[in-house]
């Protein structure tokens, strides 16, 4: 088979190592890809938005199936310009993505269908919102209605905060139109976890769970990011926390979407928030989580090729998930100052200490070959996972494993997986 891979982070370097394994793949290509995937499928400089671009490519490539690991196409539909043109693809269809792109649509899914989330109104205008926050309960939660690069969420803890809140997602528009509409829910309290799910359109298959480490500094301080670490499995994540989400959300969420007529299939991400009260949807995802990916992948011993196929052949009954019986920690080495300004260009070394080391990954995020070598070239730069036989052992490896890289302005958490003490 020759695989399209669509996408440029940590997550879709993962997907491509997975990928690569599968002996029924000859030849992967990755759009637009980065320094690392370049090592394992041949990359192309089309943006991922350029989606008739990238059914021409697949089309003239005679590629068989084409992967798409970012929301911003799916939301826009690239799986219908692919669909269209016979082209086979894995991903959910607009109409289904919308999960992801609308958290309007998301919620009102849930009280729908009765899924557990957190109360919710949901706000056009301004002023009315601005009214609702009168006689709210703080702290509350601000959302952004569309895509907003996981930054569209604000915590507010005071009446006054969360008027300027709305004046900045709906009036100064910070993320654009993604404010138009937004949605005000209760604030919840626990640990989150994030499941990541194959779908056929009819079954669901969660894979082992994972969690994302969101803000910036250490003690979760900073502002949120797109992820700076993860660890796998979750010793949250227990047999009871699994058995209530097996009953009322992964099925539940899938059924809804069929009774809506939004078949879904491709990756469901589920971020649950594990309260006093039992285990609650913070959001839903159309696509792998980064650096999720990262540490979930990796664990996966089924050939991502044939589970991807079930998926889109309606088949998912027919496979059985299996993980490995270890633990795997992603630390995310990012640029000084990121997720606000930072440098790039930064020559990057130690790169070759991970050639065949088992059990070792570096996944490339923002990075970029040239003359002088791969260098940095966006805010989160490279993911370094390591698996150890349990998550405290992971920890270590992948820690020691940040200290083989270097370049001048190498940032990262120190206690990605210090949750994992309290156990
Ligand atoms: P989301 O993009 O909806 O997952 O929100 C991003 C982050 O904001 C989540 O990972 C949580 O840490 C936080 N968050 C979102 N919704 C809530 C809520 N209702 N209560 C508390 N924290 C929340
Ligand atoms: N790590 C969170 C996400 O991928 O949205």
């Amino acid at each position: 088979m020759k695989v399209l891979i669509v996408g440029s982070g940590g997550r879709e370097h993962a997907i491509a190592a997975s990928v690569a394994k599968s002996p029924l793949v000859k030849k992967i290509y990755c759009a637009p890809g980065n320094a690392g995937i370049s090592e394992l499928a041949e990359c192309v400089d089309i943006g991922a938005m350029e989606m008739e671009k990238l059914a021409d490519f697949a089309e003239e490539k005679e590629i068989n199936l084409t992967i798409i690991g970012m929301d911003d196409p799916l939301v826009a539909g690239i799986v219908d310009v692919f669909e269209k043109r016979g082209l086979r693809v894995f991903g959910p269809r607009k109409n289904a993505a919308i999960l992801e792109g609308s958290k309007a649509f998301s919620k009102d899914l849930m009280k729908k269908y009765n899924i557990p989330t957190a109360a919710y109104e949901t706000f056009d205008n301004a002023e009315a919102a601005c009214e609702y926050l009168e006689t709210s309960e703080y702290p509350i939660v601000l959302k952004a209605d569309g895509l907003a690069l996981g930054k569209g969420v604000l915590i507010c803890n005071t009446k006054e905060e969360a008027k300027d809140g709305v004046k900045t997602l709906m009036l100064d528009k910070q993320f654009g139109s993604a404010g138009d509409r937004i949605v005000i829910e209760e604030f919840l309290t626990g640990r989150e976890v994030s499941v990541l799910c194959y779908c056929d359109g009819t079954h669901i298959l969660p894979m082992t769970s994972a969690q994302d480490h969101k803000r910036a500094k250490d003690g979760d301080k900073g502002l949120n990011t797109g992820g700076m670490g993860t660890f796998s499995p979750s010793p949250f994540y227990t047999p009871e926390v699994d058995e209530f989400c097996k009953k009322y959300v992964y099925q539940p969420s899938m059924d809804a979407m069929k009774a809506e007529g939004r078949d879904f299939t491709g990756i469901m991400f589920l971020g649950l928030i594990l309260t006093e009260k039992g285990p609650r949807v913070l959001e839903y995802n159309a696509r792998f989580g980064d650096p999720e990916a990262q540490v979930v992948l990796p664990r996966m011993k089924n050939d991502i090729i044939e589970v991807m196929n079930a998926c889109i052949d309606g088949q998912l009954d027919k496979i059985e998930l299996e993980f490995e019986d270890n633990a795997a920690v992603c630390v995310i080495l990012a640029s000084d100052g990121y997720p606000e300004k930072y440098e790039k260009g930064k020559v990057i070394s130690g790169l070759e200490n991970f050639e065949d080391k088992e059990g070792y990954y570096v996944f490339h995020a923002g990075t970029k070959k040239t003359d002088e070598g791969i260098v940095t070239n966006g805010g989160r730069v490279l993911g370094v996972t390591a698996k150890g036989k349990d998550l405290k052992e992971a920890r270590a490896n992948a820690y020691e494993a940040t200290r083989w890289i270097d370049f001048s302005n190498k940032y990262m958490r120190n206690d990605i997986g210090k949750a994992i003490d309290e156990v």
